[in-house]
């Protein structure tokens, strides 16, 4: 415990250049997922966040977020529920489209699960901000109370906290 978890978490990203597009920086967090006592680590520091132990349900945004929103879940006694890309889930779903760092996208959430739920709303970086702007939109619209937001990652640079106005967001490292 010499080093914080922040600092392990750093060691652990990788940077890769042009990917999934020229002039993007893409944050792999691979490497910290398959470290065991780093990514137990970062599920204990999420669980003590506000907000992650009162939640009945965790939603995970597709794809890394949903490895983190499972092992959260168990952390806090929680169940999961996944915010999928546009086409994934059975209906009956709510959908919404919104703007990328790179080009857009469409997501989706279950309807029926969410009614009255306390949600917890994980994923693994926030860049834009507009990946989970939009899961938080869909969560609220299909009846769910979000509790907060929590990611490994921040790019704060990418000023993606400005569009979550009102929620509590923590990162576990702040880039
Ligand atoms: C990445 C990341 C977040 C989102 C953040 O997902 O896992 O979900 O982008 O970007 P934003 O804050 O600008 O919206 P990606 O689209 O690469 O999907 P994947 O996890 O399925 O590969």
């Amino acid at each position: 415990n010499d080093i914080s978890l922040a600092q392990l978490i750093n060691g652990l990203l990788r940077d890769v250049e042009d990917f999934p597009q020229p002039g993007v920086r893409f944050k792999d967090i691979t490497p910290l997922l398959a470290d065991a006592a780093a990514f137990g680590a970062c599920i204990d520091e999420l669980a003590d966040l506000p907000g992650a132990y009162e939640a009945d349900v965790i939603a995970g945004v597709e794809a890394r977020g949903f490895v983190v929103a499972a092992a959260l879940a168990r952390a806090v006694d929680a169940g999961v529920v996944p915010v999928r890309k546009a086409g994934k889930l059975p209906p009956p779903t709510l959908s919404a489209r919104y703007d990328l760092e790179y080009g857009s996208a469409e997501i989706e959430v279950p309807t029926g699960l969410l009614e009255g739920k306390r949600v917890y709303v994980v994923d693994d970086v926030l860049a834009t901000g507009g990946t989970l702007a939009a899961a938080i939109d869909l969560l609220s619209r299909a009846g769910a109370t979000v509790t907060g937001v929590g990611v490994l990652v921040e790019l704060s640079f990418l000023k993606g906290r400005a569009r979550l106005d009102g929620h509590d967001l923590r990162a576990l490292l702040t880039l």
